[in-house]
């Protein structure tokens, strides 16, 4: 059967867009910055982005488009070993298992837009009441939906499916942002927000929140994770990569710095005496507890019903964001077993899928209602869940670890000159220019050190 393709550059950049937009950008990138120096942690992510995701992301999109292939096939057949396919199993495993764990966070996204729609909104904005909701059955419900609505988007394919929802997507998704941040910067003290994100504090950029900045680039632009070689393998010769990848990158750091100018100036205009350290607390449940909080806080102008219409757009918009990463972290098993195995797309989604349901429920269960999932294992003197074990094995350690081995597969088994030539096709003029000598100077050499550095320094924080 004739590989799908997106019909267009376009369709491509917007897939691949709704890829790297996601929770990451909207939620967690705007507490990171707030956290660890504002402008200057934007700028170092924006350096991180341009000069040190965007040749890996070049490599990728080029590896999918030269071999046609999901990455278990693209790594098979470059590679020639034995290594090397274990290699692209393990490009496969990790985005399975990573959605596993965002297909859970994407479920309570879903979860918070029902409850904002329904009024609700109040039941989440304590500790207390977000512990209840991510272990009631309710959650089963909205997991139902979401996957649902997934399978229903892939089940269509690349063009009838993929590209078609994110056309309507993420042109939503834009307009929503921009209509949010424009009624966040007319509350009172919104300005104080602003000026807090804007204003760059060197001193609080350590060698830790460098790490940790790199280490969210990657996972914004959905590095690493094997979805640009699968979606890279259904782009078109005559595209430009090039101008695709930088227009994907371009639209995440543009999204990530809007998120910013969204929630601080609500933070700081719902509580102007705002501690910082209570937003400092990162952890993924932290966040969501304080986001309703935000929101209701506009009551006192807009009254309840105002304020959960403004909170049911944010979570329209999140929700929105978090569907278009699901559904591009699933294509990339459902494309491996479709290639590999020679399925059909429906039988490889209905398969593939069921086990990654009932690994996400097994997730799910695992915040306190079953006991020995809620602590499956203890490492670095904590215990452990099975949702935490998920993420701290496959994203937060084999992730970089892919990423440093994807560049040397690049560089050094199919070679500098393959990747030219493939990024040539589509935009001749690329030889000899500096973004070539740079891409493959980088790619080579400082690029999977820092990634293997990152690999290095997380085994040694998490699990020693
Ligand atoms: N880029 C996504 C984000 O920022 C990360 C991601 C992509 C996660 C694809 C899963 C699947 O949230």
């Amino acid at each position: 059967m004739k590989r799908e393709q997106f019909s267009s550059s376009l369709g491509f950049i917007l897939a691949a867009a709704g890829s790297a937009v996601g929770i990451g950008n909207l939620v967690a990138f705007p507490v990171m910055a707030s956290k660890n120096g504002g402008a200057a942690f934007l700028i170092m992510y924006a350096i991180f982005v341009f000069f040190i995701c965007l040749p890996v992301m070049l490599a990728e999109m080029s590896l999918g488009r030269h071999t046609r292939q999901n990455p278990l096939g693209a790594y098979t057949q470059i590679g020639q070993n034995r290594a090397w396919r274990t290699v692209g199993w393990l490009s496969v495993i990790t985005p399975f298992m990573i959605g596993v764990f965002y297909l859970v966070i994407t479920v309570w996204i879903a979860g918070y837009l029902g409850k904002a729609v329904l009024g609700q909104l109040d039941q989440l904005a304590d500790p207390e009441g977000f512990g209840v909701f991510i272990n009631s059955n309710e959650l089963f419900v909205y997991m139902a939906l979401v996957v649902g609505l997934t399978f229903l988007i892939l089940q269509g394919g690349v063009k009838k499916g993929i590209e078609k929802a994110t056309t309507v997507l993420m042109p939503a998704l834009f307009i929503m942002l921009i209509a949010l941040v424009i009624y966040v910067l007319t509350l009172d003290n919104a300005m104080l927000g602003v000026k807090f994100f804007l204003i760059p504090d060197f001193t609080k950029l350590t060698g830790e929140v460098l790490n940790g900045a790199l280490a969210q680039a990657f996972f914004s632009l959905s590095l690493a994770m094997g979805i640009l070689i699968t979606y890279g393998s259904y782009i078109q010769k005559h595209d430009n990569i090039v101008s695709a990848g930088k227009t994907v990158a371009g639209l995440s750091l543009l999204v990530a710095a809007c998120s910013g100018l969204l929630i601080l100036p609500a933070v700081f205009s719902f509580n102007p005496d705002i501690q910082i350290a209570e937003l400092s607390e990162s952890s993924i449940g932290m966040i969501f507890m304080f986001l309703p909080k935000i929101f209701l806080a506009l009551q006192a102008d807009i009254g309840y019903f105002g304020a959960s219409f403004v909170a049911a757009f944010f979570f329209l918009l999140v929700f929105f964001a978090a569907m278009t990463s699901l559904v591009s972290i699933i294509e990339v098993p459902v494309a491996s077993v479709m290639d590999g195995k020679g399925l059909s797309r429906r039988k490889a989604l209905y398969t593939l899928g069921a086990v990654m349901v009932a690994l996400a429920v097994v997730s799910a269960l695992s915040f306190g209602r079953i006991d020995w999932l809620s602590n499956i294992l203890s490492y670095g003197g904590n215990t452990k869940s099975f949702f935490d074990l998920v993420y701290d094995m496959f994203y937060e350690t084999i992730l970089p670890l892919n990423g440093f081995l994807l560049c040397l597969f690049v560089v050094y088994r199919w070679k500098a000159h393959n990747l030219d030539k493939e990024i040539a096709d589509g935009n001749p003029g690329f030889a000899g220019t500096v973004l070539q000598k740079y891409v493959n100077f980088s790619l080579g050499t400082f690029i999977p050190l820092i990634l293997l550095i990152i690999f290095v320094n997380t085994v040694s924080t998490i699990y020693f």
